[in-house]
């Protein structure tokens, strides 16, 4: 009897885990309707992935220092779009559209800490951004709002000894053990207080109430996962750009690991099983978790000294390699087709030189991450080496999500995916992917 009981239990909890990662949480950077060419995003285009999306976010709202308000980025594109987004219901009416704030798209060089002064704010002042927050989303039809403050973040290490030639003038930046909030405890308590109000607001006007964990942005620091998860919908991690080239110029790795690779000297959090634990262990419900992968890979130019293997970690990198044409002002960013354009294969192409394809490493291990590289010519030009999450790989990382019985997988952001279909002639080959892995 008992035996049959644990057998019972057994197979509930396996349909509870079959039962789970339902969510697909796709972001829309708004900025991607305002590209030019191939790389905008037009809302006919958008529909497309809306079959496979269960929450659309619409990013980004930003801050109004001082008076902690929130308020459109972009009020010429806003004052129509937010609508024409939030429109979407008539079409999808299973669908939640939630506007997100912050998102690194928030950024105010004169008041680069605002996030850390709303939860240092009085409570009147703080009622500014639940009132304002709560008009906003009424007025425009949004569902709820998507927190993703640009708290302070990890500060990089490198992983080898030596320091390269080339960055000296960073090593002060990018080394040593400082901290980098002393009042992070502080910051913790409030954030959790601002966190309860809003949802006290929030659940009496039935607007939803969301968090992104913004890539290195520290959850020991911030986030006080037993008091926050019950005020929250769902938590988003974005568990990628552990190291970017513009964080981490010297050297080349992966960036969004599934796992720690652990031969070398890496830091034990900067991976994805860490930090979707990390939540877990904190008795976070799994399924109020959804894993976030990026759409985009992360470039770094190579130089002679970096060597041909390509094996990360790759040594004497020279930051950011030139980005794509896509997201013109990122450096060192690539959208998936633009990768997907890289590593076409053509034997009689060049091996060296601006124009030739990438080689792809692929992970037969499945636990750290596909990558592609070119090495530098014989003057040192045009090296790349390439860290990205392919639909192949994105769909490994739904079927880890799927095992860990998390709520579903957040994707960052359908105007880097293929949404026209240029690498296969399939549109959305990432989104579809996760759909297809989840289940
Ligand atoms: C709260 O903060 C605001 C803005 O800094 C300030 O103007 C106001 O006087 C404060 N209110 C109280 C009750 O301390
Ligand atoms: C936060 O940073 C500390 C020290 O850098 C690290 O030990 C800890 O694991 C990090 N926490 C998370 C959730 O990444
Ligand atoms: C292959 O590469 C060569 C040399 O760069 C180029 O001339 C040719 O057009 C390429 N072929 C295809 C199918 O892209």
């Amino acid at each position: 009897m008992r035996l049959l009981l644990l057998c019972l239990v057994g197979l509930l909890g396996l349909t509870d885990l079959t039962r789970a990662a339902s969510n697909l949480i796709c972001y829309y950077d708004s900025a991607s309707y305002l590209r030019q060419g191939l790389a905008k995003l037009a809302p006919n285009d958008l529909e497309l992935a809306l079959q496979f999306c269960t929450h659309l976010v619409y990013g980004y709202a930003g801050l109004k220092p001082g008076t902690n308000e929130l308020f459109s980025l972009n009020v010429d594109l806003d004052m129509f779009h937010y609508k024409d987004i939030t429109g979407l219901h008539a079409r999808f009416p299973q669908l939640k559209i939630l506007l997100s704030v912050g998102g690194d798209h928030d950024v105010d060089e004169t008041h680069p800490n605002k996030y850390v002064e709303l939860l240092e704010a009085n409570r009147t002042s703080q009622q500014n951004f639940i009132d304002s927050s709560m008009f906003l989303l009424k007025r425009n039809g949004f569902d709820g709002l998507d927190l993703a403050f640009q708290l302070p973040r990890n500060k990089p290490r490198k992983v080898h000894g030596s320091i390269g030639g080339y960055w000296k003038q960073f090593k002060k930046l990018f080394t040593g053990d400082f901290v980098v909030d002393p009042q992070a405890e502080q910051h913790r308590a409030q954030f959790t207080d601002l966190v309860g109000n809003l949802h006290q607001a929030f659940s009496n006007a039935n607007l939803m109430l969301t968090l992104t964990v913004l890539p290195n942005v520290n959850s020991t620091w911030y986030f006080d996962v037993p008091k926050l998860h019950p005020q929250l919908d769902y938590i988003n991690l974005a568990a990628f750009d552990f190291l970017t080239p513009l964080r981490n110029p010297e050297e080349a790795d992966y960036t969004a690991p599934l796992h720690l690779p652990d031969e070398q000297n890496r830091l034990p959090h900067l991976n994805v099983e860490f930090q979707v634990n990390y939540w877990l262990h904190n008795h976070c419900p799994a399924h109020k978790l959804n894993l976030g992968i990026a759409s985009y890979g992360r470039a770094w130019q190579l130089t002679k000294n970096s060597g041909l293997s390509g094996l990360p970690v790759v040594p004497e990198t020279y930051g950011p390699a030139p980005g794509g044409l896509q997201i013109a002002s990122a450096e060192g960013l690539l959208s998936w087709p633009e990768i997907c354009s890289k590593l076409v294969q053509n034997s009689t192409a060049l091996y060296r030189g601006a124009a030739a394809p990438l080689r792809k490493v692929t992970d037969l291990s499945q636990k750290y991450g596909n990558y592609a590289l070119r090495p530098a010519d014989e003057n040192g030009d045009h090296g790349l080496w390439l860290s990205y999450d392919d639909p192949d790989f994105a769909g490994i990382k739904a079927a880890y999500a799927k095992s860990r019985g998390l709520g579903g997988m957040a994707v960052f952001d359908l105007g880097c995916d293929d949404f026209r279909g240029l690498c296969t002639g399939q549109k959305y080959p990432i989104v579809r992917s996760i759909k297809y892995f989840m289940g």
